[in-house]
This record gives structure tokens, C-alpha cells and sequence, in this order.
């Protein structure tokens, strides 16, 4: 069984998320999105309320080979743990090429065995970033189609309560 991880702060999870999401679940036999869970990156959704949101994306798109949870210390240790042998990253423009490339240098130093594969981002969402949603919902603006419909109220009252 060829079992892959989508880790990410997932902070919140937009349709970029989601394109990368499907194309995993179409290719590998499970995909856990594993939601890292770190204080560290100050995030405004608990990991509860992101991994929630992501089985509300799970149901609304009958993803019934996908995984939501959460995991904390270093992603290999998570990956082996579930014996998970790839590792699922989007790249959106060749600004994130240089980040991924140390993710990749690093965790290939750590776990060799553990080989991520990359999605490329659709062109209409290689401006999708879930900083920049949650910039632009601080000064009102309306993010449909920028997050999956199915969490779209919860996003925006949730983000509206900050
Ligand atoms: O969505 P993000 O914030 O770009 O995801 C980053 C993530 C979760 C992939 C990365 O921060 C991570 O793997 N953190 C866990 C700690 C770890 O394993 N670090 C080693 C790789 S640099």
C-alpha cells in the first residue's frame, strides 16, 4: 500500500491546498494531512479546529482514502510512524522552490527513504497563500472561492472574531 503524509499549518486550508489534496488522493492508496502543530508559528486556528475543517473538506469531497490529523516534533518521525514512505508538497512559484528545497535537503538527510513529491499549483492559485487570506479578511474583503466552500462561514466568522 503506497501511503504518502500532506504535511502544513493548513492555517487556514484554502482551494490550493485542496488541488494538491486531490491529486494525492488520486495517486496514493492513503494520504494523511498531517497538520503541524506548533506554537511556535503562532497560528490563529488550533490544530482541532484545522483538522476539523479538513474533515469537513474530507466528507464534502467523498476523499475516502484521506487522513486528517495532527503532529508535532520532526515530520520523518510522523511519516515512519504511520509508515508513510512519501512526503506531498504544492509549489506555486520559484519563490518557494529555495523553502522547499531546504525541507527537502533536511528531511532527506534525516529519513533518505522518505521521498516527497510535488504538485505543481494551478496558474489561478499560484497567488493563494493562507497568510494572505487571512490579511485580506481582516480588512473585510470576501474570500469566496479562495477557500473550499464546505468551511468557508466557519473561515470568515472565525477570522471575523479576531
Ligand atoms: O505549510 P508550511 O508551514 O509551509 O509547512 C511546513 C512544514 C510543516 C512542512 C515544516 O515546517 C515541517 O515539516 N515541520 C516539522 C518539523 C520538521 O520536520 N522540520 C524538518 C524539516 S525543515
Amino acid at each position: 500500500m503506497k501511503i504518502c503524509v500532506y504535511p502544513g499549518s493548513f492555517d487556514p486550508f484554502t482551494i490550493g491546498h485542496l488541488d494538491v489534496l486531490m491529486s494525492a488522493a488520486n495517486l496514493f492508496d492513503r494520504v494523511y494531512v498531517g497538520v503541524l502543530n506548533n506554537t511556535a508559528k503562532n497560528p490563529v486556528f488550533t490544530p482541532g479546529e484545522r483538522v476539523d475543517m479538513i474533515n469537513t473538506v474530507i466528507e464534502s469531497y467523498g476523499l475516502r482514502n484521506v487522513i486528517a490529523d495532527q503532529f508535532d516534533g520532526l515530520l520523518v518521525d510522523y511519516a515512519k510512524r504511520i509508515h508513510a514512505g512519501y512526503l506531498i508538497r504544492g509549489l506555486r512559484a520559484i519563490t518557494d522552490f529555495e523553502y522547499e528545497f531546504q525541507i527537502d535537503a533536511m528531511n532527506h538527510h534525516l529519513a533518505p527513504d522518505i521521498k516527497t513529491v510535488y504538485f505543481m499549483s494551478l496558474p489561478a492559485h499560484s497567488f493563494l497563500s493562507s497568510s494572505t487570506i487571512k490579511e485580506v479578511v481582516s480588512f473585510g474583503a470576501d474570500i469566496k472561492g479562495l477557500v473550499p466552500d464546505c468551511i468557508l462561514k466557519n473561515i470568515t466568522e472565525r477570522l471575523n472574531k479576531q
